[in-house]
């Protein structure tokens, strides 16, 4: 049993592996928080948190002149805009009458043993019990359920809330978030994931202040420039000790994320949907279903927390026959041609990757309609048979023939003016009747509202592929939303629309890759512009930078691994100097970067040399080798980023401990300096491992817990010269346990 309830004490207490979370219902009928972290084995924390008495603090009116019930001095689990909590919210409506006041009661509450289906929106799935409570406004009958999911191996706390209208009359929701976290204290950190196209989830840590610290989008998806997931912890937490909370939101749209220090010192954290541009409309009878966010807690530090996202997003979040299944490693031929393309330059960089390994060819942008630059045919979702001759299916057979799989990229939700579409449906695109449209990429977005126009973009990649036998689909968004209405609600409510956005991507998604089970589905936006655990329900894997230098790579991809598993980061090795930022890098350190992700390659195979198609050749035999130990291994961060850029080290650890590979890059190199020390992790202490390093050579054997808590000292770059160039080396030592 993960979920107790004393019925004397109204007492929910919920134990994962590691930790408790806990609330009551109070002596006036209110649900307040107590407790999320470390175990409290049975016994209660109530009574022992107040604050005390602070003027200024209303108390509602059923608790009289009782001040200490004061819903701004209590920790709530829901707190509501306008009844005397002044902080953060999480819900804000307006009832007919204009009054915005709800209270929101306990009425009752139910241990389901498995999780509900959120319809329409993602959420993690499998073995849970959930906790159902029902809170009612004790002047009307508007009712917000609250469900808790258990997933205890993994000490993670799936919530979200729904929104119930039964008073008799419509409601209008002003602000509907997923989750909040009060704390007692706020001694805390805030780690947040912000950045910009082409290097993004760049990790900040930062103190709480009195104030609020939000981060959010209002750009339409969850965007590059922050992320939908927030770590708060003490400011003693490093990778291995130290109390540290994650909150992670399950949505690809607007969000917010604020951490607030309040009068008396306490944090609070709520995490959903920006109410920014959002408001919703709930006639009597209808329920509004929030996004889901996944709660975890470590005690034991940043990569522990990591480590329980990491697994808890590849086991019970990935959905499908992709999601624990070995990827293939492919070739995308976008930094190999961009446009310039045709069947047989795609052929013969075919025959040469399959020559070298590689089971994959991608056939990224260009493929379709009058698409010879960025400024046409996006809608225009059929093959361009001067470009691939012979159609889809001769492609797909010439590939196939090669033992080679084939995939293909898509932009389903936009539309390019110069495009048949466009000539037939001017009014698709998200506009505003009479005013002008903003462009971005030369390009404008679609309604996704729209069921006619979400039906329409189906047909179109159902026919394509259907076509042929393709096994993989990039999935791409390549601008942010602008001039959002639409034409399907009347004027009060077009703040629906930002949110019906999403929920009408979700929609295609889940039709399209229902009907193709087989297929491979790789989500994508500009790189890393939709890299958050809503889109991780539908696709397993996710470009995660159009940033593909391998010394960029270390800082994106290091941030990435924070909130995200392995076998979700899209990574390629591709050419040199490299196209963002003209940086030379060994082949090897590509290599190594990429190997990091789900393995690829993006450059003309026919332009490297001979000794470059051998690594080519090696490191695919070598990431085949390494596969588990990289995707169902442990993974730890050996050095802090924010604190030194100069030297990057990481490792994987199989579970057991059988196995380990350290990985070290070189992003600057110093004379007459040092290189630090390592400390291996994960590793069984009184066992022998045996050292080889990437060419092969045996470096020695050690215990493991002498590479662990002795350490080594990581390689001088000079080292690196058996691949000719010291600049950015990389290494990887293999370990393996010998008894
Ligand atoms: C985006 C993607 C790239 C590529 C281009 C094609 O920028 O991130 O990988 O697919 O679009 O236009």
């Amino acid at each position: 049993m993960s979920i107790l309830f004393d019925e004397n004490k109204k007492l929910f207490t919920l134990e994962t592996a590691h930790a408790s979370y806990q609330m009551f219902v109070n002596a006036y009928g209110f649900l307040q928080h107590l407790h999320f972290g470390e175990k409290l084995g049975g016994g209660s924390c109530e009574g022992l948190q107040g604050t005390g008495f602070m003027s200024f603090s209303p108390a509602p009116d059923v608790a009289g002149n009782d001040y200490l019930a004061s819903p701004d001095l209590t920790q709530q689990e829901y707190p509501v805009f306008g009844s005397g909590d002044y902080r953060s919210h999480c819900m804000a409506v307006t009832f007919a009458d204009g009054g915005r006041n709800p209270e929101l009661c306990y009425q009752s509450h139910r241990i389901l043993t498995e999780k509900p289906v959120l319809e329409g929106l993602p959420g993690l799935h499998g073995s849970c019990e959930t906790l159902e409570i029902t809170l009612r406004d004790r002047w009307t009958d508007l009712q917000v359920v609250l469900l808790y999911s258990v997933f205890d191996q993994y000490d993670a706390i799936a919530r979200s809330a729904r929104i119930v209208n039964h008073t008799g009359a419509p409601v209008e929701i002003n602000a509907a978030l997923t989750a909040c976290l009060d704390f007692p204290e706020s001694g805390f950190d805030l780690l947040h994931f912000w950045g910009r196209h082409a290097m993004e989830r760049l990790v900040e840590r930062t103190p709480l202040t009195h104030g609020k610290i939000c981060v959010d989008s209002v750009r339409g998806t969850s965007s590059h420039q922050q992320n939908p997931f927030v770590i708060v912890c003490d400011h003693a937490a490093t990778e291995d000790a130290g109390r540290c909370w994650g909150v992670s939101l399950l949505y690809s749209g607007n969000f917010t994320a604020c951490a607030e220090v309040d009068q008396a010192a306490c944090c609070r954290v709520t995490m959903g949907i920006n109410p920014t541009g959002f408001s919703w409309h709930l006639e009597n009878g209808e329920s509004f279903q929030t996004p889901e966010a996944a709660l975890v807690y470590s005690g034991e530090g940043l990569g522990a927390l990591s480590r329980r996202y990491h697994k808890l997003y590849r086991r019970n979040l990935c959905r499908g026959e992709w999601a624990l299944k070995q990827r293939p490693v492919l070739i995308n031929n976008w930094e190999a041609t961009y446009f310039d393309f045709d069947d047989e330059k795609l052929v013969s960089i075919a025959k040469t990757a399959a020559d070298l390994g590689v089971e994959m060819l991608v056939v990224d942008d260009g493929w379709f309609g009058n698409r010879f630059d960025d400024n046409r045919a996006l809608g225009d979702w059929v093959v361009n048979t001067e470009k691939v001759r012979g159609g889809m299916k001769s492609l797909c057979d010439r590939i196939n023939a090669l033992g080679m799989k084939l995939g293909l990229w898509f932009e389903p939700e936009m539309i390019s003016e110069d495009s048949e579409l466009y000539r037939a449906h001017p009014d698709w695109c998200l506009h505003v009747p009479g005013r002008g449209k903003s462009r971005s990429r030369n390009q404008l977005v679609l309604d996704m509202s729209r069921k006619e126009v979400r039906d329409h973009i189906h047909d179109m990649m159902h026919a394509v592929l259907s076509s042929a036998n393709f096994s993989y689909v990039k999935w791409d968004m390549n601008r942010h939303l602008t001039d959002v209405w639409s034409a399907e609600l009347p004027a009060g409510r077009q703040g629906e629309v930002y949110h019906r956005f999403v929920l009408g991507v979700y929609e295609l998604l889940e039709r399209l890759e229902t009907e193709f089970p087989h297929i491979l589905f790789e989500g994508c936006s500009g790189g890393g512009g939709r890299f958050d655990a809503g889109m991780l329900y539908y696709h397993p894997q996710i470009w995660c930078s159009d940033n593909t230098d391998a010394v960029e790579r270390l800082e994106i991809q290091y941030g990435t691994s924070f909130g995200y598993p392995i076998s979700a980061v899209g990574s390629h090795v591709s050419a040199c100097p490299n196209h963002q930022t003209g940086r030379t890098t060994p082949f090897h350190t590509r290599g190594v970067v990429a190997m990091s992700g789900t393995f690829g390659y993006e450059l003309d195979l026919n332009k490297i040399s001979e000794e470059e198609k051998e690594q080519v050749r090696a490191q695919v035999k070598q990431y085949h080798r390494l596969y588990s130990l990289i995707n169902d291994g442990d993974y730890y961060r050996l050095l802090d980023m924010t604190q030194q850029k100069d030297l990057s080290a990481w490792e994987f650890a199989a579970e057991d401990g059988s196995r380990a590979l350290l990985n070290i890059v070189y992003a600057h190199v110093r004379a007459n300096c040092p290189p630090p020390m390592l400390y291996l992790r994960g590793l069984t202490p009184d066992a022998c491992y045996r050292v080889t390093d990437d060419t092969g050579r045996e470096l020695g054997v050690w215990t493991g817990a002498v590479l662990m808590y002795a350490g080594m000292r990581a390689p001088i770059p000079q080292e690196a010269r058996a691949y000719g160039q010291t600049d950015y080396a990389a290494f990887q030592f293999e370990l393996e346990r010998l008894s």
